[in-house]
Formats: structure tokens, C-alpha cells, sequence
């Protein structure tokens, strides 16, 4: 089975240099292995990254399930959190165990607090809504409204981004096209300032650095390496919230590495980690999942036994499954009949 990506999801100026993109694809094969390791699917990866191609591997049979720690309910409880934290900071053997994962696979995990980094992330989040580009991206993927046709199926939406109702309708004002420019400036500065509430607080952000000289081959091995980590944590009840435009930004990409004193190093990834308040945690749904088993690269009718494909759709299943809540999603990643979510808007809204 290849992995790859097909043009009309790569982010352009948002993701600059694409590597979120690798490093997620590298991200979405460790579920994969972790997943048919579980499952007792015998399925190994073997890279092989051609941009031309949009391919980073393929996954193909191997003689033993590859089992790992890690099991698909790992996978399904893993998340992103974008709402409040509780204080507590991250233990110091959790720490040290993620330390040395990083350190076996060629890199180096630097925790920092969130003080030094909150002006750092004002700047960045400044830039970030500031870009033209980037903003018609944020526009194409937000889902601010519950009638917009995707919001069950993909992007980020007001829920997933813990928006309030009022902050809501400010991202809505500010992603708008036409707007007299004063009243933009205004809005957009509430963007940039709302985005850089992550690092309120005490909390931790973890920056993973790896040689200067990665290559993107090398950023898909390091997104496997951030699925681990990620799991590790949703191990133990903690979730992260990224902040790529730290290091994209180029005003504070240098300031990022400064802090975590990189010597022949760079930053691949950046985020605030902690424990989400439990009592939102519970009630703000999984981001939803795009699936879409047919792709463009074949119909799933090509000549593998029944077999095989029953298990292949157990794992797209298992990926796209929202364990906790019970929702599953349709092919194109659509939550279906009774699993639907079924709260009003305001009841969704109040739970973040
Ligand atoms: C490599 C990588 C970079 C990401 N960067 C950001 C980011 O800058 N800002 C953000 O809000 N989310 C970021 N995310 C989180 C994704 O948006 C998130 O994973 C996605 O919304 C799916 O939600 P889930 O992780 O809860 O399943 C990033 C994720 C990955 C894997």
C-alpha cells in the first residue's frame, strides 16, 4: 500500500516549507504499524520519498506483526488539545523516558516554560495572520459554522479550537475578504493575540531538534518519532498543542533555537504540552478525519484477497474510529446516524 498525499491537501504558505506535511505522513505510517501491531496485521514500512510521486513509502507484508507498545486505542485517544490545561507540569520520568526515545532516533527533546516563549508566539502568531496566503488558508480550512458542508469531515473547527461564541464570531469578522482595513487590522490583532493565549500560564513546551542537516526524508523518519512521543503522553492523560509558525516564522525560528541552545541543530517541531482540563476534555469531540480508502490511486477493487481487504478496512476504521465517544465516521469522514453528535451548537460551544 503507498503512502502519500494528493496535491489538493498540501498547505502552501501555512506549512512554507512542507514539513509539517512530512512529518505528519511520518506521524499517520507509526499509527498505521502501531495499529496492524495490534491487530496482529504483519505490515512493515519501506520508504522510499519521491516529492514527484507525492510518496513517502509503502507499507507492504512482512512475516511477523510488528507489535509495539503502543496499542490502537493509544492511536484513537491521542489529540491535539487547544483548550485549557490543568497546572500540573509533566513528571520528571516522563520527561526523561521521552528525552531518551528522542535521543535513540537522532534527536533531542528540550522542554522549555511557557513564560520565556509567550512574546516569542505574540510575534509569530502576529506574522502568521498578517500573511495574506496564509490567511485564505485558514479561511479554506476553518470550520466556524456547523452548516458548512465539511464540518464533520475535516479542518479545524470552532469546537477543536476551543473557541468562545464571541471568539467565534471575531475569527469569522477577521477570516472575512471583505472588510475596510482599520477594522481588519483590529481583528486580526484579536487573531494573533488569541492564538498566543496557548502559552499562558506555567506550562511546558517541548521542542524536538534534529541535525541541522535533515533531510525530507529524514523529517517523515522524524514525524514517526513524534507519533511515539505523542503517544506516550496521551499515554498518561497528556495531550499537545503544536506551534509551528515559532518556527516558521523567520523572527522567531532563531529566537526558538537560541532558547534551547541548538549547536548544528534545528527545531522540527514545537508544542505546548500538558494535561487538558479533564472536565472540557470529556466533552470536546476528537477532531474529525477525512477518509477516504479510494484515494486516486485505485478503488480498493485490485486483485488482493478478501482477506486482506477486510483488514485493510479495519484499519482505516480503526484510525478514523473516535473510541471514546463512539463516533465513527463515513467515508469522507462524516459522522453517522445514531454516533452522530447530536448536541445543539450552543451545547457544543459551551462545552469548550
Ligand atoms: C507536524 C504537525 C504540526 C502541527 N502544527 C500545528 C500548529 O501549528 N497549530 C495547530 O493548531 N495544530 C497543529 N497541529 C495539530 C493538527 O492540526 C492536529 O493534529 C489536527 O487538527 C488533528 O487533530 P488531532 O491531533 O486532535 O487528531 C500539528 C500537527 C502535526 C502532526
Amino acid at each position: 500500500m503507498e503512502v502519500g498525499w494528493q496535491e489538493r491537501y498540501e498547505l502552501g504558505p501555512s506549512d512554507p516549507v512542507h514539513r509539517d506535511l512530512r512529518l505528519s505522513l511520518g506521524a499517520f505510517v507509526e499509527s498505521c504499524l502501531v495499529v496492524c501491531g495490534d491487530m496482529g496485521v504483519a505490515v512493515r514500512f519501506v520508504a522510499d520519498y519521491n516529492p514527484g510521486s507525492r510518496r513517502i513509502g509503502r507499507l507492504m507484508d512482512t512475516s511477523e506483526p510488528n507489535r509495539t507498545r503502543f496499542t490502537a486505542a493509544d492511536v484513537a485517544a491521542r489529540r491535539a488539545w487547544r483548550g485549557r490545561w490543568t497546572p500540573e507540569p509533566i513528571p520528571d520520568d516522563l520527561l526523561d523516558e521521552l528525552t531518551a526515545i528522542t535521543a535513540v532516533r537522532g534527536g533531542r527533546l528540550v522542554a522549555l516554560d511557557c513564560a520565556p516563549l509567550r512574546p516569542l508566539l505574540t510575534e509569530a502568531s502576529r506574522w502568521f495572520v498578517a500573511d495574506p496566503g496564509i490567511l485564505a488558508e485558514l479561511r479554506k480550512w476553518s470550520r466556524l459554522n456547523p452548516r458548512h458542508p465539511d464540518y464533520h469531515r475535516d479542518g479545524l473547527s470552532d469546537v477543536a479550537l476551543a473557541l468562545k461564541w464571541y471568539e467565534t464570531v471575531g475569527m469569522r469578522a477577521a477570516l472575512r475578504r471583505k472588510r475596510s482595513r482599520p477594522h481588519h487590522f483590529g481583528l486580526r490583532a484579536a487573531l494573533a493575540n488569541g492564538q498566543a493565549k496557548a502559552f499562558d500560564g506555567d506550562g511546558s513546551v517541548l521542542v524536538l531538534l534534529g541535525p541541522v542537516d535533515t533531510d525530507e526524508a529524514g523529517e517523515v523518519r522524524f514525524g514517526r518519532l513524534v507519533q511515539r512521543l505523542w503517544l506516550l503522553l496521551a499515554r498518561h492523560g497528556f495531550a499537545a498543542h503544536p506551534q509551528s509558525h515559532l518556527i516558521d516564522c523567520p523572527a522567531t525560528a532563531g529566537a526558538v533555537a537560541e532558547l534551547t541552545a541548538a549547536v548544528d541543530e534545528r527545531p522540527l517541531w514545537i508544542a505546548r504540552v500538558g494535561r487538558p482540563d479533564p472536565h472540557r476534555a470529556n466533552r470536546v469531540p476528537l477532531s474529525a478525519r477525512r477518509l477516504d480508502p479510494h484515494g486516486e490511486h485505485g478503488n480498493g477493487n485490485g486483485n488482493g484477497n478478501s482477506q486482506r481487504k477486510a483488514k485493510k478496512n479495519d484499519l482505516a476504521t480503526t484510525i478514523g474510529n473516535d473510541s471514546r465517544t463512539g463516533k465513527r465516521q463515513d467515508r469522507t469522514g462524516g459522522q453517522r446516524g445514531r454516533h452522530r453528535d447530536r448536541r445543539s451548537h450552543r451545547e457544543r460551544r459551551r462545552a469548550t
